[in-house]
């Protein structure tokens, strides 16, 4: 019998629809009806616009939300920067290092205490740009021991944050509701969203998340796929509106404070508020936090011959300035049936104008049989620009030996890939021995790879 949202507590009530002008009401009649800032609000809430698009951003662009709240945002003290003790590098990563050579690294640590909450347990890896231009990504690794405090909340200035558990359940307040997002599931909290991260049934959490220092994810265009297939629309969920009361009589004489969080330019920076970020009571608009199960993607591929580029496996994208390349694409590779004929099944050798960074959710990766550490779940890889990989010597062999059947690749497994047009520097907390980058990554994977040549002068011998 499938689990439906109605077998789930009553806050996990979700909404379904990707880009879908949504509206939402926790009491009745707070949502004003037939125009956005009544002179007084209904059940005497303020009316806030939190805008993802600039105002005259083309209609199908354009993001925007009315949030119907108890105290408007802007009623708190001034932020002041955490100190460097209270705001580690591990927001920034330190300096960023641009490197040709393949990396891979072991899984990353858990949090090593129980002081690492989400926010404190977010280290950039690697990324591009810079969000004070609104231009390029950040790519992190997270490991948290605890849940956030009940009165804190978090929020970047510098871009939407998709998140991609691997371990734990992570149960995210957001102003605009709950979400409960299980490993296999991702979700993106768009930029200036205030959140709360708990860890789901008090258990360690670890993932990985990509920062979108420009524009929205959409979902890819299919062209001749058709009107359905990938990610389907309908399978994306929003929150409902949940809030509570801790407010006071005025905005400075709430009986709790609650610590507010920013991330401004990859630097934090807190204020201490004495009412509750999470009083919004209804909301309407397109720009809202969303989840998404990846078990519900609809996987296409090659049954004929050849193996597919990796972009017929793009859940969600982040298109540049120019059409059809991705400043981030989200690229997953879930059970699938390999059926071609005569063909190479694994992935080609390659190498990229686009910059790979990888993932493993769970499970094994069909192109990668082990070699030192191996790509296990809780690492990654890094394949630069024009840095050439593809299947490592062993699997390479395997599968130009092995007798095409139609078989099934991946079960219980899922990788993913954040794949950009951006060159990503490697920040020096992803190169620092607690990271665990596997020094032979290339040689254990490619040191290996025979020479198979037929022609005159071939000899059959190692190449390195
Ligand atoms: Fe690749």
């Amino acid at each position: 019998m499938p689990v439906t949202q109605f077998d789930l507590p009553e806050k996990y009530r979700y909404q379904n629809g990707f880009d879908s002008y949504l509206e939402s009401e926790a009491s009745p009649g707070a949502l004003p009806i037939g125009q956005n800032s009544p002179q007084k609000p209904p059940l005497g809430l303020y009316a806030e616009k939190l805008s993802g698009t600039a105002f005259t951003a083309p209609r199908h662009e354009n993001k925007q939300t009315w949030l119907y709240r108890i105290l408007p945002s802007c009623s708190h003290p001034p932020f002041t920067e955490l100190s460097a003790d209270a705001s580690p590098e591990s927001m920034t990563g330190g300096k960023l290092h641009f490197i040709p050579n393949q990396l891979r690294w072991d899984p990353f640590d858990h949090a090593s205490s129980e002081a690492t909450d989400f926010v404190s347990g977010l280290h950039l890896i690697a990324g591009a740009g810079d969000p004070t231009l609104k231009q390029g990504i950040g790519i992190y690794i997270y490991a948290a021991g605890k849940s956030m405090d009940e009165r804190s909340a978090f929020y970047s200035a510098d871009g939407d944050l998709l998140i991609v558990p691997q371990e734990g359940a992570l149960d995210i307040r957001t102003e605009f509701g709950w979400m409960l997002v299980r490993p296999l599931e991702i979700c993106v909290i768009p930029r200036g969203v205030r959140y709360q991260v708990h860890l789901a049934e008090g258990k360690p959490a670890r993932g990985y998340a990509l920062e979108l220092y420009q524009g929205h994810f959409i979902l890819p265009e299919l062209g001749p796929i058709g009107s359905n297939g990938l990610a389907n629309a309908r399978d994306f969920q929003a929150p409902v509106a949940c809030f509570t009361t801790d407010c006071g009589t005025t905005a400075f004489d709430g009986p709790n404070v609650y610590n507010v969080v920013a991330k401004f330019n990859n630097t934090l920076f807190a204020t201490a508020q004495p009412h509750t970020p999470f009083d919004v009571v209804a909301w309407h608009g397109n720009y809202y936090p969303y989840k998404y199960d990846l078990g519900r993607f609809n996987t296409i591929g090659s049954i004929s011959y050849d193996h597919p580029d990796p972009s017929i496996f793009t859940v969600l994208s982040a298109p540049s300035d120019h059409v059809g390349t991705a400043v981030a694409d989200f690229v997953i590779f879930p059970p699938r049936w390999l059926v071609g004929e005569d063909t190479f099944r694994p992935p080609w050798y390659h190498r990229n104008t686009m910059s790979e960074f990888m993932g493993l959710i769970c499970g094994g990766y069909d192109a990668k049989k082990g070699g030192q550490g191996g790509f296990v779940p809780g690492g990654a890889s890094l394949h630069n620009v024009m840095s050439g990989h593809g299947p490592d010597a062993d699997s390479y062999e395997g599968a130009r030996n092995a007798e095409l059947k139609p078989a099934k690749v991946g079960g219980g497994s899922c990788a993913f890939m954040f794949e950009s047009c951006l060159m990503v520097g490697v920040t020096e907390w992803g190169l620092k021995k607690c990271c665990k980058v596997q020094e032979a990554y290339s040689e254990h994977s490619w040191g290996g790879v025979k020479v198979h040549w037929t022609g005159e002068g071939g000899s059959g011998s190692h190449l390195l």
